[in-house]
Formats: structure tokens, C-alpha cells, sequence
């Protein structure tokens, strides 16, 4: 028996003023995109701000529905409403901001698991790493130079 151990990395901002100022900009897009987030069960608001080479933002919150399921992350809106709209662009950054109607969330919040495996799809597409920003309502905001670092040891076409 033998261990692979995996290690994953990320540079840690103290908080959103730190971030160069295009950045700060997308983040701060992804925080008003995050105030019109559809979310009446969980409460839970997700805004996500996507940058393409082609110079276009593409934003997204999550969206809830009353058959909890069929709503999806802001992530997901955001990735595929870039890739309908700009099939042909490369997604260069994400910024992603969540808070909670219930309580102040100042930890950064990480997208899901499904996000993860949505996002690697664009990733693998484009060949080009997407980097990704995300923080809570305010405190650090963590970035992931690469989807990689977030979903490490992950599927992808290769293995079909
Ligand atoms: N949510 C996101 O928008 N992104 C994530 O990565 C995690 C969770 C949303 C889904 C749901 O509307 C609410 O947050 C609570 O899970």
C-alpha cells in the first residue's frame, strides 16, 4: 500500500480592496449581482461575475425553486449564460460573493461541487486556466489560479 497525497494551493487576499483593481471591479459586479439572487427557501445569496477575453462580463445569481432541485447556483447561471451566448470566448476569471439573510457571512464561500465539474468543463473546452476569486459578504476573499486547485483528482473526457 502506498499514500498519494495531493496538495492544492491558494493566495489569500485580506479583503476586496486588496484585489487588483480589474478584479475588484468584477467582484464588485458579482456583489450587486448577488442582491437580485432568487432565493425565498434558502435565503442564501450567490453572485457570480465571469470575465471573457473578449472584454464582455457575464453575471449570474442562484436561482431557487419551490421543487428545490431545479434551482441552480450562481456559478452554473453565470458559466451557462456565457457559454450560450459567447460559445467562442475563453472564460478568463470568475469573482464569486455569498451572504446569508440570516446571519453576516464574512468566510469566503467556495462554489459547490456540481459548480466545480461545470466549470471544469469550460476549463478543459478552452485549454486556458479560468481564475477564480471568491469571498462572503466581506473578509478574504480566496484565489484559485486554476479550476484544478478547487477539484483536484477530477473527471474529465479523457476518461471516457
Ligand atoms: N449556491 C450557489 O449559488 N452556489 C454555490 O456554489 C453553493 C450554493 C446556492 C444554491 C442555493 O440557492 C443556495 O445557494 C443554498 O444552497
Amino acid at each position: 500500500m502506498k499514500q498519494i497525497n495531493i496538495t492544492t494551493t491558494f493566495s489569500v487576499f485580506d479583503n476586496k480592496e486588496e484585489l487588483p483593481e480589474d478584479v475588484k471591479n468584477l467582484m464588485e459586479q458579482a456583489i450587486e449581482i448577488r442582491k437580485k439572487a432568487y432565493a425565498p427557501y434558502s435565503r442564501f445569496r450567490v453572485g457570480a461575475a465571469i470575465f471573457l477575453d473578449n472584454g464582455k462580463i457575464v453575471l449570474g445569481s442562484n436561482q431557487e425553486s419551490a421543487a428545490y432541485p431545479s434551482g441552480l447556483c450562481a456559478e452554473r447561471v453565470a458559466i451557462f449564460q456565457a457559454g450560450a451566448i459567447y460559445p467562442d470566448a475563453k472564460i478568463l476569471k470568475i469573482a464569486i460573493s455569498a451572504t446569508s439573510d440570516e446571519r453576516p457571512v464574512t468566510s469566503p464561500i467556495p462554489p459547490c461541487g456540481a459548480c466545480r465539474q461545470s466549470i471544469s468543463e469550460y476549463e478543459f473546452k478552452q485549454d486556458y486556466p479560468i481564475e477564480i476569486y471568491f469571498m462572503g459578504e466581506t473578509g478574504v476573499v480566496y484565489k484559485s489560479d486554476s479550476l484544478k486547485n478547487l477539484l483536484p483528482f477530477m473527471f474529465d473526457k479523457n476518461f471516457l
